[in-house]
């Protein structure tokens, strides 16, 4: 083996080793998983209305848009619950035009957006 390889290697396990205490210490605490991916649905799925993420790329484009989901975190007494149970029942139809329209989401998807939003609470 050449010196320029061994050089990468080692590199390379440096760079592992690293990376390795890095990923422990982001799923040391339990539920930092659902939030990184509640996280990702939320930009994807939720930021055409909301601005659900500091970091979303684009403005939502509902006019005027629904209410930011780091405002929505600061209420008090919420809770994961109430967040899942209102993804799952919200509806808009003539009982409630500007509600919003249900995002149809999958059950384990309800748990990552409502994990999120309850992680932007201060
Ligand atoms: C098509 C637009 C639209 C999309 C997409 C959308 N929302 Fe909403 N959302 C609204 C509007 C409008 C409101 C405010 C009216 C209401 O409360 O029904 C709202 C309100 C909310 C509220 C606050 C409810 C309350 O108690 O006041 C939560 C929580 C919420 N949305 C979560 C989400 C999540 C999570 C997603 C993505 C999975 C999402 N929304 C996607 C339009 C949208």
């Amino acid at each position: 083996m050449s010196a320029s390889m061994l050089r990468s290697l080692r590199t390379t396990s440096a760079v592992c080793v690293v990376l390795g205490v890095t990923a422990s210490a982001a799923f040391s605490q339990a539920g930092d998983d659902e939030v990184s991916k509640g996280h990702v649905l939320a930009v994807r799925i939720c930021s055409i209305c909301h601005l659900a993420a500091p970091d979303q790329a684009t403005k939502p484009l509902l006019n005027p848009p629904g209410p930011s989901f780091e405002s929505i975190a600061q209420r008090p007494g919420l809770t994961a619950d109430a967040l899942e149970k209102f993804i799952t029942t919200a509806h808009r139809g003539l009982d409630n035009p500007k509600g919003m329209p249900n995002p149809d989401l999958a059950p384990y998807q309800v748990k990552q957006a409502a994990a999120y939003i309850m992680s932007l609470r201060k």
